[in-house]
């Protein structure tokens, strides 16, 4: 099955979503940049928006936001309605988000993982399936918070 990955980051983040790129595409994914493309300093607000409607859309299945921390990123990104951003920095983590709580963003911080770790940690991400059940119902209450 072939998956589309939506790519974003400001300046902090920049190199790292370089690498994750060139990893995910000669693994076989299906990437889109929406940007940063350079290091000139930005905001990541704007690129959270633009990776969450990508995949709010369907344009793509999941989103990988990358910032200096990670945090100003899974803040904006869980902003948006129907958006689970997860703040990763181990493989652990990473796995849960997506077995437990269906994340469809995973966020990484620039300057607090290395590149070698922040390459296993999307592997091991994508990698791993929401397990439903009463997961689901957790998840279900989750979106229920942002209709109240
Ligand atoms: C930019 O200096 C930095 O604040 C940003 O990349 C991020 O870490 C915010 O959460």
């Amino acid at each position: 099955m072939e998956m589309k990955i939506a790519l974003g980051s400001d300046h902090g983040g920049y190199e790292l979503k370089e690498t994750i790129q060139n990893w995910l595409e000669a693994h076989g994914y299906k990437t889109e940049d929406f940007g940063t493309y350079n290091t000139q300093s930005c905001d990541y607000s704007d690129y959270a928006a633009l990776v969450a409607e990508a995949i709010i859309t369907g344009n793509a299945r999941f989103g990988i936001l990358v910032c200096g921390t990670g945090i100003g990123m899974s803040i904006a990104a869980n902003k948006v309605q129907g958006i689970r951003a997860a703040l990763c920095h181990e493989c652990f983590s990473a796995k849960m988000s997506r077995a437990h709580n269906d994340a469809n963003i995973l966020c990484l911080g620039q300057r607090v993982t290395g590149s070698g770790l922040a390459l296993e940690i999307v592997e091991t991400w994508l990698k791993s399936e929401f397990e439903g059940g009463r997961h689901q119902r957790r998840v279900d209450k989750v979106a229920a918070l942002e209709q109240a």
